[in-house]
C-alpha cells in the first residue's frame, strides 16, 4: 500500500501558499519570467470531409502539414456524442470528489498496475511534485479490465465505458487516415494495432494559490502512437518550433489529437511528437481525460521501411512500450525523454 497527500485536499483545505516540495525551480515555472504565454488556435480538421470526396485530398494535406509541424491538431464532427463526452466528464469529476481514503484503495507505487490512482508521477524520484491527482487504467480490451476499474461512483463503468469505447473506435479512423498520409496503406499495422493498448489517463488539477510557480505536468511527449484528449476547460500547453511553451485554444466539443512518440519513430521523423505539459489556475478546476494508444508491451517498434530512402536515412533505433516503462521508472522526468535515447 502507498499514501500520499492529494492535491485535491490541499486545495480543498485552501492552503495559501503552496509546500515546497511543488515549487518548481525558477527556469521551468509556467512564464519564465515573461508576462503570459501567447495563444494559438490549434488546427480544426472537420473529420466529416472525409467522407466527401471532393474535400478529402484538401483535409488530407492539412492534416500532413499540422502533423508535420506541431505533432497534433483538433477535431469536429468526430461522430462522438457530446452527452457522451459530458457524461464521461461528470463521472470523473465524481470520481474525484470522493473522500481520498477511498480512492487511496487504488493506489499504487507500480507503474504497471492496471488501475491506479496517484498524484504527481514518480513519488520515489521526482524532485518536484505536480499539481495534478489522476487515476489511470487499463481499457482494451473493454471487458479484460473494465471489473478492476472504480466501482465507486456507480456511474462510472458504464460511462467511461461508453466513451472508451467510441474514442478506441474514433482513434481506429484516425490511424487509416494518418498511415494513408504517410504515403502507407491506411491498414499499415492493422493487427498490430488490434493487438494494442489503451489507457485512460483521467486527470483532476485542482485550483491552485500559486499557480505561476507550478504545473500539472511537465513537459514530456507522449510514447504511444496517438492520444486523444477530452477536456473540460483549458490547460494543455504546447512547445512549439520556436521552443515557445503556447496554450492551446480548443473549440468545445472537440477533441484534441496528439501524435506519439511512437508514430515520430514509424514515420522515420516526418511526423512530430510534441512536448506538452498542463498549466493550472486560480479559478477553476480542470478535468482532462487523455486516451493514450500504443503497440502492445513488448511490440518493437522502428521506422517503416517504406519510408526510410536516400533524402529520410534511417532516424531511430527500435524500442517497445516496455522499454519505455523501464526507462520512466528509473529517472526523473525531468532528466530527458526515451524518445531521444534512440535517435
Ligand atoms: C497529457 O499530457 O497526457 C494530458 C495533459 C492535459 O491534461 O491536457
Ligand atoms: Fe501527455
Amino acid at each position: 500500500a502507498t499514501s500520499f497527500t492529494s492535491v485535491l485536499k490541499l486545495s480543498q483545505m485552501g492552503v495559501a501558499r503552496v509546500p515546497k516540495r511543488y515549487i518548481l525551480p525558477p527556469l521551468q515555472r509556467p512564464n519564465l519570467g515573461l508576462c503570459v504565454n501567447p495563444t494559438i488556435v490549434s488546427p480544426v480538421i472537420d473529420l466529416s470531409s472525409f467522407h466527401r470526396p471532393i474535400h478529402r485530398p484538401q483535409i488530407m494535406d492539412e492534416l500532413r502539414l499540422a502533423c508535420k509541424e506541431l505533432g497534433f491538431f483538433q477535431v469536429i464532427n468526430h461522430g462522438i456524442p457530446l452527452s457522451v463526452m459530458s457524461d464521461a466528464l461528470d463521472t470523473a469529476t465524481e470520481f474525484f470528489d470522493l473522500p481520498h481514503e477511498e480512492k487511496l484503495s487504488l493506489a499504487s507505487a507500480n507503474i504497471h498496475e492496471p488501475v491506479r490512482y496517484g498524484t504527481s508521477l514518480n513519488h520515489a524520484k521526482d524532485r518536484v511534485h505536480f499539481w495534478r491527482d489522476f487515476i489511470k487504467h487499463y481499457s482494451y480490451p473493454l471487458s479484460t479490465w473494465i471489473d478492476k476499474w472504480p466501482s465507486n461512483p456507480q456511474s462510472y463503468k458504464a460511462k467511461m465505458g461508453n466513451y472508451v469505447q467510441a474514442v478506441h473506435a474514433l482513434h481506429k479512423m484516425l490511424m487509416k487516415v494518418v498511415f494513408e498520409s504517410l504515403g502507407l496503406s491506411p491498414n499499415y499495422l492493422q493487427e498490430e494495432i488490434d493487438d494494442g493498448s489503451q489507457v485512460m489517463a483521467v486527470n483532476c488539477y485542482p485550483t491552485c494559490p500559486e499557480p505561476d510557480q507550478v504545473l500539472g505536468m511537465p513537459p514530456h511527449s507522449d510514447y504511444g502512437y496517438l492520444t486523444i484528449i477530452l477536456q473540460n476547460q483549458q490547460g494543455l500547453e504546447i512547445m512549439s518550433h520556436d521552443k515557445k511553451w503556447y496554450h492551446i485554444l480548443v473549440n468545445k466539443g472537440a477533441l484534441v489529437i496528439q501524435m506519439g512518440d511512437q508514430i515520430e519513430i514509424i514515420s522515420n521523423g516526418r511526423y512530430k511528437s510534441p512536448i506538452h505539459r498542463a498549466g493550472v489556475n486560480s479559478e477553476t478546476s480542470r478535468i482532462s481525460i487523455a486516451s493514450l494508444h500504443s503497440l502492445a508491451l513488448k511490440r518493437k517498434v522502428g521506422p517503416a521501411p517504406e519510408l526510410v530512402d536516400d533524402q529520410h536515412p534511417l532516424s531511430y533505433k527500435e524500442g517497445s512500450f516496455s522499454d519505455f516503462l523501464d526507462f520512466v521508472s528509473n529517472k526523473d522526468i525531468m532528466e530527458g525523454r526515451y524518445i531521444d535515447s534512440l535517435k
